[in-house]
């Protein structure tokens, strides 16, 4: 690919709203997107093999949403008896909230302590809940470009503790059919996700895009390994951005990049994270091997 056949890419992952939010929750619960349901029977299974692996930790979960997946871990330390506490981070105060409200009817002994913010708002606190394990689960790993997996895992791995912990949920290479359909759900959820991003640039941007014109297309690059996500433009619009004053054209056909959600391999994963510092100590997958639970260790430098 010439660099001129590159696709504009507009990276949208902080342009979510609270809109964006519930599509992305409705997605979850597709029959076609598996990788909410296989990652949380992963945890289901394993969850007392984690704590048994990491003895008491503080969990900290990154982009915790309503913290449904995570009930599991949480059922598995409380159980283990002590003091359990769960700092989920969130730039929704109304998740932040529901999960709190959910937490304290299901697990009435876990202490939860959140933070809304985004992620590298939480970094400098990691600290002081040492020793502890941080979750990052949903593969939202896979959102990030190189260069931002490259600065985040740079990031956590210097805040976090010689010996505390990181669970990370990666989504695997797999059959093209199985990855496409994942992401062009039948009941056109995945396309309304991509559109709402559009219609936020209309109202808050006045950008004036005519969104009956805008086709959801989700395919995955073999070369680079990643599901691309895009606005197909069918015919030319002009794109207003009325706070800067100036205007965007995009031509009949053209696609917009709005996301892009990285597969992996356990290998090449294992040995990206150890040029971090991070030491695999399990991998927990599922039968067919869709989707990897990875349990990392920071080591001492
Ligand atoms: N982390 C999720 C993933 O990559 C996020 C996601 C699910 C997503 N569906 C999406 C991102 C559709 C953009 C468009 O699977």
């Amino acid at each position: 690919m010439g660099l001129t056949d590159t696709p504009r890419w507009l990276p949208c992952q902080y342009l979510y709203d609270a809109k964006g939010s519930a599509l992305f929750e409705e997605i979850t619960r597709q029959p076609e997107y598996y990788p909410t349901r296989t990652e949380a029977g992963i945890l289901e299974r394993h969850a007392a093999d984690i704590r048994d692996a990491t003895g008491p930790v503080s969990l900290i979960e990154l982009g915790s949403g309503s913290s449904v997946k995570t009930s599991h871990l949480l059922s598995a330390y409380a159980k283990a008896g002590g003091p359990v506490t769960y700092v989920p981070v969130d730039v929704s105060a109304a998740a932040l909230e529901r999960a709190r409200a959910r937490i304290g009817r299901l697990h009435p002994t876990v202490r939860v302590d959140g933070i809304v913010g985004r992620y590298d708002e939480a970094f400098p606190r990691f600290r002081r809940h040492s020793p502890a394990m941080v979750l990052f689960l949903g593969s939202t790993i896979g959102n990030f470009n190189h260069g931002e997996s490259v600065s985040f895992w740079q990031r956590v791995s210097r805040e976090l503790a010689p010996g505390d912990y990181f669970l990370l949920g990666a989504d695997l290479v797999k059959d093209v059919s199985v990855l496409e359909a994942a992401y062009n759900d039948a009941a056109g959820i995945t396309a309304a996700f991509t559109l709402n991003v559009f219609a936020r640039m209309n109202r808050e941007l006045g950008a004036g895009i005519d969104l009956d014109r805008l086709e959801h297309v989700a395919r995955y690059n073999e070369d680079w390994q990643r599901v691309e996500i895009f606005a197909r433009f069918n015919s030319k619009q002009t794109v207003r951005i009325e706070p800067l004053d100036s205007a965007v054209e995009i031509a009949a056909g053209e696609m917009v990049m709005v996301e892009i959600s990285r597969k992996f391999l356990l290998r090449d994963l294992t040995s990206h994270l150890a040029t971090f510092g991070f030491a695999v100590r399990q991998v927990y997958t599922d039968d067919r091997r869709w989707f990897g639970l990875l349990l990392l260790q920071k080591e001492e430098s």
